[in-house]
C-alpha cells in the first residue's frame, strides 16, 4: 500500500508509504492520498491530520520520475492536474494539516507539504523544488504556494536555482514552524494536534475556512467572511459552552454542535 491512513481519534495520520522509492508519489499513490484526504474530511471525529512519510529518509522525494519520463503533454496535464487536487483537497479540508517533514521533501514532496497549514521538521528535513534541474517548471502548486509562504525573493532563488534547504535554514526562512530531533518528530506533532484538537471544533473549522478564504481573496474579502463565520458560531452550544466554561472558572466540554 502506498498510502496508510492510522486513526488515532481526534488526530489521523496519513503515512506516504513506499520507502523503497524514498516515498516517490505515481498516480496509484496520489489517487489513494486524494481518496483519504476526502475520507477524513467527511468524519467528524478527526479534528486534525498528520501527513507525514515512512522510513527515516523521506517525507517525499517528489513526484515519480520513471513515470513521468516518457508521458505526453496531456498525459503530463493529466498528472498535474490529479497532484494539484491532492493539494487543494488538503487547504480546503476542514481540518487543519500538520506535514511532520521526516526527510526529503522535494519537488511533489515540497508541494504536498506547502499546502499543509502546519510544518514541522526533523534535523534531517531536506527541502527543494529541483524541477528545474529536470527541464520542468513545478506542476503540483510549488511556483504559486512557495511564494506564499517564505518571502517571493527567496522563493524565486529556490525555483530557479532548485537548491536544497536543510533544516535549519527551512526555519530561518520561514517554511517550518520548528525543527526536532527525528525520533522526537511525530510525538510533537501529535502534541501541537491535540493542543487543536483540544479547542472548539467547529472553531477550529471556521478558523481554517477563513484563514485560507483570506488568502485567496484578499483582506476586504477575508474580513467580511470573517464576520459571517463568527456570527454562524453564536448558533452553536460550543460558543456558550466555551464562555460560559471561562466565567465559571472551568475547562469547557465542546460538543462540536
Ligand atoms: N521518482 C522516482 N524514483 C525516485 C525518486 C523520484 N522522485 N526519488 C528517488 N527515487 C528512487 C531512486 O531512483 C532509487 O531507486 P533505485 O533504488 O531503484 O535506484 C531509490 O528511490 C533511492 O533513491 P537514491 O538511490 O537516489 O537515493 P540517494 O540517497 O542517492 O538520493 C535523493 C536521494 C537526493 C532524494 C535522490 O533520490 C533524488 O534526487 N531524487 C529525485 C528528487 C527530485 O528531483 N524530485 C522532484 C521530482 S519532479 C516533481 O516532483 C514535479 C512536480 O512538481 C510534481
Amino acid at each position: 500500500m502506498s498510502v496508510r491512513l492510522e486513526r488515532e481519534e481526534p488526530l489521523a495520520l496519513l503515512v506516504l508509504d513506499r520507502p523503497e522509492r524514498l516515498n516517490a508519489l505515481d498516480t496509484g499513490s496520489l489517487r489513494t492520498l486524494l481518496a483519504a484526504i476526502r475520507e477524513l474530511a467527511a468524519d467528524e471525529r478527526i479534528r486534525v491530520v498528520i501527513l507525514t512519510g515512512a522510513g527515516d529518509r523521506a517525507f517525499a522525494a517528489g513526484a515519480d520520475i520513471g513515470e513521468m519520463v516518457e508521458k505526453s503533454p496531456a498525459e503530463a496535464l493529466a498528472f498535474a492536474e490529479l497532484g494539484q487536487a491532492v493539494c487543494r483537497a488538503i487547504e480546503e479540508a476542514p481540518q487543519p494539516y500538520i506535514a511532520a517533514v521526516n526527510g526529503y521533501a522535494l519537488g511533489g514532496g515540497c508541494e504536498l507539504a506547502l499546502a499543509c497549514d502546519i510544518r514541522l521538521a526533523s534535523e534531517r528535513a531536506v527541502f527543494a523544488q529541483p524541477e528545474v534541474t529536470l527541464g520542468i517548471p513545478p506542476g503540483w502548486g510549488g511556483s504559486q504556494r512557495l511564494p506564499r509562504v517564505v518571502p517571493p525573493g527567496i522563493a524565486g532563488e529556490l525555483l530557479y536555482t532548485g537548491r536544497r534547504v536543510g533544516a535549519q535554514e527551512a526555519l530561518r526562512i520561514g517554511l517550518v514552524n520548528a525543527v526536532y530531533p527525528a525520533e522526537e518528530l511525530l510525538e510533537r506533532a501529535r502534541e501541537l494536534a491535540r493542543q487543536i484538537a483540544a479547542n472548539g471544533p467547529i472553531a477550529v473549522r471556521l478558523t481554517k475556512a477563513a484563514v485560507r478564504f483570506g488568502l485567496e481573496h484578499g483582506l476586504e474579502a477575508g474580513l467580511a467572511y470573517e464576520r459571517q463565520l463568527f456570527a454562524h458560531a453564536f448558533t452553536t452550544g460550543d460558543q456558550r459552552e466555551g464562555m460560559r466554561a471561562f466565567l465559571e472558572k472551568r475547562r469547557p466540554t465542546f460538543l462540536g454542535r
